[in-house]
């Protein structure tokens, strides 16, 4: 059965979108994509249903000629069920998220996805709604590099296999 990911930020409409895309395209490039599955959600409901921010997308395809794919979603507390890991993009997200988890059953499940980077020193994803284009090109960079580790980590835990 496939490893499965949550990707979660505020809104579902630019952090964690990108990073559920950016994790499909690698998880192709290196063969994997038949043993992780993954999905993004926000913990707000403000944007449920809205097809990922133009400008998000507009980096994704500058830097990595991607084009993001879904629909916004909120965090519901069967998503504990539903993945075996919970990404949230920020510190906060990660507090809303321990919150829903009232009894901290699936607590362990629950990271901060710049847990994973290995070329920046950052702790959270910044939130890029209110700013420019760089902010959203930096998003795509610090994503690319949590995305790398954490197919590393799941290679260097057994949890999924490295393709020949
Ligand atoms: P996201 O970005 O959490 O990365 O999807 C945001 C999207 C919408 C809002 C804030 C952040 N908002 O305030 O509507």
């Amino acid at each position: 059965m496939a490893y499965r990911l949550l990707f979660v930020c505020l809104g579902n409409i630019c952090r964690s979108p990108s990073a559920e895309n950016i994790m499909n395209h690698l998880l192709n490039e290196r063969g994997l994509a038949d043993q992780v599955e993954c999905d993004s959600a926000g913990t707000s409901g403000y944007h449920v249903g809205a097809a990922p921010d133009r400008r998000m997308n507009a980096a994704a395809q500058r830097k990595l000629g991607l084009t993001l794919k879904g629909r916004s979603r909120q965090f519901e507390s069967y998503d504990f069920d539903e993945f075996d890991l919970i990404l949230a993009m920020d510190r906060d997200n990660f507090e809303q998220i321990c919150m829903i988890d009232r009894l901290g059953k699936s607590r362990h499940k629950v990271k901060l996805m710049c847990d994973f980077c290995t070329q920046h020193d950052l702790k959270e994803v910044p939130d890029p709604y209110y700013g420019g284009d760089a902010g959203f090109n930096f998003v795509i960079d610090l994503l690319m590099d949590a995305c790398n580790g954490l197919i590393d980590h799941l290679i260097a835990e057994s949890i999924i296999v490295a393709a020949k």
